[in-house]
């Protein structure tokens, strides 16, 4: 498969998301903003270090035969192709240049973005924002807090709001999916511990709308009636292909 050759008339993508516990990849009709294969998910090596974790997603191109660019996520900062930070990852990668590496390692040219960025992008291109002309804040809620935010159509990257200091506390650590876990919270607490989040977030930014993704935005129904905050929260549309589908549409618009 090359680099947008036409597929029923559709250009194609291919994305990969990094995470902690595994690697997932798929073509993307970039299109539709749809998977255009089954994807392929292979459990992330530990220690995940750069080196490791790029042969692996030289194994995912291998099996789709892709030699075109590409895109994937990194859940840190990714500072033109430089990984900055470590919250929940292998400290290894901090300063690395994690776009080059993956370049050099795939023989591929790669775009390497944030993992939240990726599937903020997407919410609002082929998702639960899309076409949103306004201030959209993507909040993915899982092991940390990822956070996107698109204004007018273009993304302000690497926004990290889940480290937002709030009583004392680094916010992903009281009010990410994990700390719901981890807690054993209610939904009812849960829902409290984001209505301060939401709050403080909004009282910043004054977004026009909150997109939640994170696997537990399938339960949206679940812990949404306790969350108060005055802009509209609606859960992700693209779940767990957001990240695959952003990354893979940044790459294309890239090449
Ligand atoms: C990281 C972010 C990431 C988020 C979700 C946070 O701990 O700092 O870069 O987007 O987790 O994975």
């Amino acid at each position: 498969m090359t680099k947008k050759k036409k597929h029923h008339d559709h250009r194609l993508g291919l994305g990969i998301d990094i995470g902690g516990s595994g690697i997932k990849g798929a073509p993307v009709d970039l299109d539709k903003g749809k998977l255009a294969d089954d994807r392929l998910r292979i459990p992330t090596p530990q220690p995940s270090t750069p080196e490791a974790v790029a042969e692996v997603v030289g194994q995912i191109l291998d099996h789709f035969e892709w030699d075109g660019p590409f895109g994937c996520t990194f859940p840190a900062v990714v500072q033109h192709g430089v990984t900055q930070t470590a919250a929940n990852v292998d400290p290894s990668w901090i300063g690395c240049n994690a776009q080059d590496l993956l370049r050099g390692k795939t023989g591929r040219k790669a775009l390497l973005v944030n993992d939240a960025d990726a599937a903020g992008v997407a919410e609002v291109e082929f998702g639960a924002a899309k076409g949103h002309r306004g201030t959209v804040l993507v909040s993915t809620l899982g092991t940390g807090i990822g956070s996107a935010l698109v204004i007018g159509g273009r993304l302000v990257p690497n926004t990290e709001l889940g480290h937002l200091e709030l009583d004392g506390h680094d916010a992903e650590s009281r009010a990410a999916d994990s700390a719901r876990e981890r807690e054993d919270l209610s939904w009812e607490d849960w829902g409290a511990r984001l209505t301060r989040y939401f709050q403080h977030v909004e009282n910043l930014l004054w977004p026009d709308l909150i997109v939640v993704g994170g696997g537990v935005s399938k339960k949206f129904a679940r812990w949404q009636p306790y969350v108060e905050t005055r802009t509209p929260i609606v859960p992700a549309e693209l779940l767990n292909e957001a990240g695959i589908i952003g990354a893979a549409l940044l790459a294309g618009a890239e090449s």
